[in-house]
């Protein structure tokens, strides 16, 4: 069962009408203020960035998305030696199939090839996680991932809407939060907390922030639609259709999350860094990432635009696509006075 519903995610992202139609992902209504006076030379305009303690070449993930049947092999492979060549961070797709069906693992454990060379997310559905948790064996399957795909960060995926609209979901979201909390405490790796297009507020990051959590993807509406792929997939579709529309815009959620950072660390106990935040959601462009950053996120992601070029035209139109947003995201950095990504994510608003 859960191989047949990865595979049509997969062709309904490449080929089906899955954005949204009204929401969009925000981002178009950020005007970027311009810098007459950069005092940058643009050839020496770098894009690398640290992420949770690794160098990226580019502020940039391809978000999880594939696994457990057959071609997300291959899929997975083509993604990875992209993600190598880029020198970017690479998720896989929800591990769940590993342990139902262990013969799929080898759709997994291809990214142990680049392991060493970018980081690797993990993918654990929060209902999953809250599940181990309650059978007590959190910690054993969250090291079975690590070593599965070589992670250098344990991602976990919350999507209730989803959940709730999959033919075959498990919307049971109660103990969400403890297990979370204690997968921070028994991952010997930092922990990454993601939605799945549909958004995280700034309410719920909140509480993100106070498990210690290392990094939360927002994951905004805008984008792909969870809601319309799973909708597509259900038998009362004409009756299900309000909820296509549902979720928090990126550039809101990017907005909610980043005030937070203003308030900490003295709310919280734990004195924990802030989460490295991740704009994600309708990323398509250097434009986008631009300004995903300049709204305060740490780093961006992408799922659907870098699968449907990959079906389009595998690894080599894969880089190509990214390499025209590197070079996008670097003029923006030029005419707006940002020599590194960070600048872009700490500029002073006030200015603009
Ligand atoms: C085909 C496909 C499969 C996905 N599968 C997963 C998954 O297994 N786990 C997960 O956390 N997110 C999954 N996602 C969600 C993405 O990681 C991402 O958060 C979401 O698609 C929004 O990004 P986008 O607008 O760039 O597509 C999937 C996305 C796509 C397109």
């Amino acid at each position: 069962m859960i191989t047949n519903r990865k595979e049509e995610h997969v062709q309904l992202a490449i080929s089906g009408d899955v954005g949204f139609r009204e929401l969009t992902n925000g981002l178009e209504e950020v005007r970027l203020p311009y810098n007459a006076l950069p005092e940058l030379n643009f050839s020496g305009i770098s894009t690398e960035v640290d992420f949770l303690g690794k160098r990226l070449s580019l502020p940039l993930i391809i978000s999880g998305m594939t696994g457990g049947y057959p071609d997300a092999e291959r899929i997975n492979t083509g993604l990875a030696e992209s993600a190598a060549a880029l020198g970017i961070a690479m998720g896989v797709g929800s591990m769940r199939a590993a342990f139902d069906r262990p013969e799929t693992r080898s759709s997994y454990t291809v990214l142990q090839s680049i392991s060493t060379a970018v980081p690797v997310i993990t993918n654990i559905g929060a209902v999953q996680l809250a599940e181990w948790y309650r059978k007590g064996a959190l910690a054993d399957r969250i090291n079975e991932c690590i070593e599965l795909v070589g992670a250098s960060v344990v991602g976990i995926h919350i999507n209730p809407l989803q959940e709730m609209l999959q033919p075959e979901g498990e919307p049971d979201f109660s103990g969400v939060l403890e297990a979370i909390s204690a997968a921070v405490d028994l991952s010997p790796l930092p922990v990454m907390v993601k939605e799945v297009g549909a958004g995280i507020s700034g309410a719920a990051a909140h509480k993100l922030v106070k498990t210690g959590v290392a990094c939360i993807d927002v994951a905004g509406a805008g984008g792909t639609s969870w809601a319309a792929i799973e909708i597509k997939r259900h038998q009362e579709q004409d009756k299900l259709q309000e909820f296509r529309e549902v979720g928090i815009s990126t550039a809101e959620c990017i907005r909610q999350v980043a005030a937070l950072r203003k308030q900490h660390p003295t709310q919280h106990s734990n004195h924990s860094p802030f989460p490295t935040i991740v704009g994600s959601g309708g990323i398509s462009s250097g434009y986008d990432i631009a300004r995903a950053l300049y709204l305060g996120a740490d780093l961006c992601a992408t799922a659907r635009p870098v699968l449907q070029a990959f079906a389009a035209g595998g690894t080599a139109q894969v880089i190509q696509l990214i390499g025209d947003w590197t070079l996008r995201l670097r003029q923006w950095m030029f005419i707006t006075g940002a020599a590194t990504p960070q600048q872009l994510t700490m500029m002073d608003k006030t200015q603009a």
